[in-house]
């Protein structure tokens, strides 16, 4: 299969799993589920649950247990994007190619659909009746350390108290391991734990996680001044518009663009220690690099 129709596939997967999982409600609250729904179906490419089934599949675990803690890591992205957007924090008004959800629904309500999403990640982990209870746990660990305030949040809180400030380049990478490259190293983690890896594989994914979230990150960065809003679903210029950092203001496009490449060339190298066919996380890591949207 190619790369392009794995993740077509693998898409098409999770989004029927995450269709399930989250549906509209005839309940007093209903508002919340069209709110989840309007954020989460229909756009968004979808990166760390395909990584975590391209793990599993590499490490040669089933892929059918890999789908529900797969999309746990989409349902707390999605709330990370739409929190991301408020007024109060990046303030963009587009997200997945369309209008975002606060500028849909009360702010309020974005706010907490946000949290909702948050905390069903962690209700779908723990009631999934295909996973060992030791599983769980270390899923469940996973992804709280690494969407909390040691990870993703840690991210979001140093790259607003930025704002406004020229950073040096290693504290502009400790925002974007944190906002960004965490929650991209858990997909890994999920993968050689739903395929019970032992701890020295699960030690190489995290590693290239860590290196390819780092890239992704830059590259969005770059994507922010060269991709069009139409490619892109989203408002482009927005750091510029926030007065925030980038690798793009502290090093130049050309400059981020080669590091980018560089930091996947490196975590791909990782990769030969595993004694698995490892080329589909390869051409994933690759297309992180030179991704236009
Ligand atoms: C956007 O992530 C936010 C970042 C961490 C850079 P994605 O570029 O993966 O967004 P979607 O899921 O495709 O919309
Ligand atoms: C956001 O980084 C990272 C998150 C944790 C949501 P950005 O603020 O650069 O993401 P975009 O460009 O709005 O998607
Ligand atoms: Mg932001
Ligand atoms: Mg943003
Ligand atoms: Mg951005």
């Amino acid at each position: 299969m190619s790369l392009v129709d794995y993740i077509s596939e693998r898409s098409k997967l999770i989004e029927k799993h995450l269709d399930a999982l989250v549906c509209e409600k005839s309940v007093p609250y209903n508002p919340l589920f069209s709110a989840a729904r309007y954020s989460l179906m229909g756009g968004g490419k979808r990166l760390r649950p395909i990584l975590t089934l391209a793990t599993v599949e590499a490490l040669g675990g089933e892929l059918s247990r890999a789908l529900t803690p797969a999309c746990a890591l989409e349902l707390i992205h999605t709330y990370s994007l739409i929190h991301d957007d408020l007024p109060c924090m990046d303030n963009d008004d587009f997200r997945r190619g369309k209008p975002s959800l606060h500028k849909m629904y009360p702010e309020g309500h974005a706010v907490l659909t946000g949290d909702f999403l948050l905390t069903y990640a962690f209700e779908v982990i723990a009631e999934d009746p295909q996973l060992q209870p030791t599983q769980k746990i270390q899923l469940i660990s996973i992804l709280a350390k690494s969407s909390g305030g040691e990870g993703m949040i840690a991210g979001q809180v140093m790259d607003l108290e930025a704002e406004g400030k020229r950073l040096e380049v290693e504290q502009l990478s400790l925002i974007h391991r944190k906002k960004t490259g965490m929650l991209i190293t858990a997909a890994l983690e999920f993968g050689a734990v739903i395929a019970d890896a032992p701890a020295a594989h699960l030690n190489i994914l995290s590693e290239f996680g860590q290196e390819i979230g780092l890239a992704f990150q830059i590259v969005d960065d770059v994507l922010d001044v060269t991709a069009s809003q139409a490619k892109h679903g989203k408002e482009t210029a927005s750091d510029l518009t926030n007065h925030k950092s980038t690798y793009v203001s502290l090093m130049g496009l050309r400059e981020s663009q080669t590091l980018a490449q560089s930091l996947i060339k490196s975590a791909v190298q990782k990769l030969d220690q595993l004694p698995h066919d490892t080329s589909l996380l390869q051409e994933l890591a690759e297309l992180i690099a030179n991704r236009k949207f």
